[in-house]
């Protein structure tokens, strides 16, 4: 269907032209002499409006073509009289591919609600909205690799199962392996300590401790040591308890790492690939992207035109703090220089301070962020820079990378974490190390920021928050 009515000309081209398609029955309006079927391909978002008359080839079965049924049509396209769209399917046959009893099929013609499609999530890209973001999410996912691609970046394929913890924060979901009473065999992930408390090492990985990585930076960075730009592309893993807009526990990561760099080229990459993926999009996918302006976020598109079209604002994060504290609003959580900014503030700074504008803040205290980020020359602050966006919050977080192997041993002790373990990761340090920096982008905040869906369980096919892994 995208083949015919994604042109310029909505199909014109096509008119007495053969065609098939094969979809699923969005709506069925029988009318005296004329049955309209509307059938969804999956591959636009228009139907293809299918006019079957009783002269048509298995019009006997009209009876059970209902919403969600799978059919074959087979005609002609036609000019259309309706205005709705520009061309129509006669139909000279259908077949019923796969019925489906109207009376008890989930998803109704009425509008139903996010929250509700996603107790039916094995149904829910069956709708126009989770369609859609399925096709941009695509889209996104394609220009990803593009943008990397043509700027001579190798993908790099980091491992889902780990010892080391990237973030030191704990939030790690622990890998153990199934016992005998398994059918299988197998694995079985779990981030609950034993009953005392402490972990039952019988019970894990093959004999070691190990868990689902959290973000693969630290692997990425070892293949940047030797071929210089890569990235990484695929899920990561957070055990964090948080039911937010925001937040999931398996999300998809995009972490590139760059060679003989630092903050600034850092922070110029970021901005180039966000740059770079957005326009894509509004190229690319327009009739989806028309979908989300009408119906999802107003004005999205023009706030997405102006993302391509300005450069972002940089800031410190200690002309961050003054301008929140100079703001005199009142917030939720206190603002001071030490304390690490809380969403309302991103919010603030990106949506208010800026007017929607993408802002990115750099050089945070050292004390809230992680062990690997470079010591600035104060001793206070590290080359850290954070990428805020409007509804979002915090789109991209990324640092310089300590690449001195003194100052990092030191981060590892002050941050309490067992240097031994890290072996590996501060022998880049021992052989051949080089300034190099790096972020990470969750893929499904950027599906969020792009669409205008508002919360990070719709951005993905079958999101996992605690208590729910059913699909
Ligand atoms: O800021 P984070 O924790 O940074 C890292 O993991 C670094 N190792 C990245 C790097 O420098 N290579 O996570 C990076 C991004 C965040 O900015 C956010 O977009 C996303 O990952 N993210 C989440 N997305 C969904 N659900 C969660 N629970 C997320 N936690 C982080
Ligand atoms: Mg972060």
């Amino acid at each position: 269907v995208s083949e015919v009515k994604g042109g310029e000309d909505e199909g014109a081209a096509w008119v007495g032209k053969e065609l098939t398609v094969r979809g699923w029955v969005r709506t069925c309006r029988a009318q005296r002499t004329v049955t309209f079927v509307e059938v969804n391909d999956g591959s636009c978002l228009s139907n293809m409006q299918c006019v079957l008359t009783p002269e048509t080839e298995g019009y006997d079965q009209i009876d059970s073509i209902a919403t969600g049924a799978s059919v074959l049509v087979e005609g002609v396209v036609a000019s259309s009289q309706g205005g709705k769209q520009k061309v129509e399917l006669k139909v000279s046959k259908i077949i019923l591919i796969g019925e489906s009893d109207p009376t008890s099929f989930p998803i109704q013609k009425k509008r139903v609600s996010r929250e509700f499609l996603r107790t039916v999530a094995h149904l829910r890209p069956r709708t126009n909205t989770f369609g859609a973001v399925a096709r941009v999410r695509n889209a996104l996912a394609y220009a990803t690799h593009k943008f990397f691609q043509d700027s001579g970046f190798v993908w790099v394929s980091s491992p889902i199962i780990t010892a080391s913890d990237c973030e030191g924060a704990g939030e790690q979901f622990y890998v153990t392996t199934l016992l005998s009473n398994s059918a299988e065999g197998g694995c079985l992930v779990n981030s609950i300590p034993s009953k005392d408390g402490r972990v039952d090492w019988s019970q894990d990985f093959f004999g070691k401790p190990a868990f689902l990585t959290v973000s693969g930076q630290l692997n990425g960075e070892t293949y940047a040591s030797a071929l210089s730009d890569i990235y990484t592309f695929g899920p990561t893993f957070r055990a964090e308890n948080s039911n937010t807009t925001r937040h999931l526990a398996e999300f998809w990561m995009i972490e590139p790492e760059l060679a003989f760099a630092d903050l600034n080229d850092d922070m110029a990459c970021a901005s180039a690939y966000l740059q770079y993926v957005v326009k894509y999009i509004l190229e690319n996918c327009k009739e989806d992207m028309d979908f989300f302006n009408t119906w999802v976020e107003k004005g999205i598109i023009d706030r997405l035109n102006s993302v391509v079209e300005k450069s972002f604002v940089q800031m410190s994060y200690s002309d961050a703090v003054k301008l929140l504290i100079g703001s005199n609003k009142k917030f939720e959580f206190p603002v001071k220089w030490g304390l690490d900014l809380q969403s309302e503030h991103e919010r603030y700074i990106t949506e208010v301070a800026f007017g929607g504008r993408p802002v990115i803040i750099r050089d945070y205290p050292k004390d809230i962020k992680a062990f690997y980020m470079r010591q600035n020359d104060d001793g206070k602050t590290v080359a850290a820079m954070d990428l805020l966006v409007p509804r979002v919050g915090e789109l991209i977080g990324g640092s310089q990378r300590e690449e001195r192997l003194d100052y990092l041993e030191a981060r590892l002790d002050e941050a309490n974490l067992n240097k031994d373990s890290y072996w590996w990761y501060l022998d880049l340090r021992r052989y051949g190390s080089v300034p190099h920096a790096g972020f990470g982008l969750g893929f499904e905040r950027l599906v969020q920021f792009a669409t205008g869906i508002d919360n990070i369980r719709d951005a993905i096919p079958f999101p996992r928050v605690p208590g729910s892994a059913e699909f």
